[in-house]
């Protein structure tokens, strides 16, 4: 158990932490954009898709602690990490390979808190409603096309994809690095593979935004359940 904890706090120990959550959060980055793309085969899919992922509550809050904990644990090594390695070096870089690894490693940091703030705001706009003024409770198209007819609220949406899709390809890229796949032989897989998965989701998840703005998805007719409460 003793060790178990040495492990963890040593700065491979966090960076296996990191590994493994952002592997996590990944794969849900990845099926939540997936899951998204309901939204494409008709008005009422979106509405059906959230509520049977709704139907099995346990199952629900299971991946939501889940994921709660995933990002909670990235975040403390995170932290931890920066903070050990500020402390190891408090002198400036001098190789041009160690200028590559604070620019990754700043960009990392920024872009992280960006989506933090981002997610907080995707909650309170999409699942609890409070940021979203014509938000229906469990009327998911309404209010996903609702909420990306304001420009600005699309605005911010692509400004964190694009945040997300650094975030992605650099914690993708390091990923692999932290589990050993890694040659110089096959960096340029690496990159290849990183680059092609974070773009894939960045302009997935980007094309939503734009869809509703341009008029290509659209509400599906009022029922009983996407009416706001006072008209009914
Ligand atoms: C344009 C991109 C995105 C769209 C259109 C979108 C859409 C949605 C919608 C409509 C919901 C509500 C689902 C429901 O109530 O059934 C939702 C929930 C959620 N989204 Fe997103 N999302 C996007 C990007 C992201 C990203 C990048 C993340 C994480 C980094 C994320 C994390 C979440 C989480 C954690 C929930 C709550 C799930 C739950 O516990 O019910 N989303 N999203």
């Amino acid at each position: 158990m003793g060790s178990l904890l040495d492990f963890f706090r040593s700065s491979i120990g966090k960076k296996v932490v990191m590994a493994v959550t952002g592997l996590a959060l990944f794969g849900f980055v990845v099926a939540h954009m997936l899951g998204n793309l309901q939204v494409y085969f008709g008005p009422t899919k979106l509405d059906e898709y959230g509520a049977a992922l709704r139907r099995v509550p346990a199952l629900l809050w299971s991946a939501r602690l889940g994921l709660l904990a995933a990002a909670a644990l990235h975040v403390w090594a995170a932290w931890s990490l920066t903070l050990a390695n500020r402390a190891a070096r408090p002198v400036g870089y001098r190789q041009r390979q160690d200028h590559a690894a604070t620019y990754a490693s700043r960009t990392m940091r920024w872009s992280g808190v960006i989506l933090l703030l981002f997610i907080v705001y995707h909650l309170l706009h999409f699942t609890t409603g409070q940021a979203h003024p014509q938000f229906v409770e469990g009327a998911v198209n309404h209010n996903f096309v609702t909420g990306f007819r304001v420009p600005w609220v699309s605005a911010f949406y692509v400004l964190a994809m694009l945040c997300l899709g650094l975030h992605m390809y650099h914690g993708v890229w390091s990923m692999m690095q932290t589990v050993g796949l890694s040659h110089p032989r096959y960096n340029h897989l690496r990159v290849a593979f990183a680059t092609f998965i974070a773009a894939l989701v960045v302009a997935g998840n980007i094309s939503f935004p734009v869809a509703v703005l341009a008029g290509l998805v659209r509400e599906a007719p009022r029922t009983a359940a996407t009416a706001p409460a006072q008209a009914r």
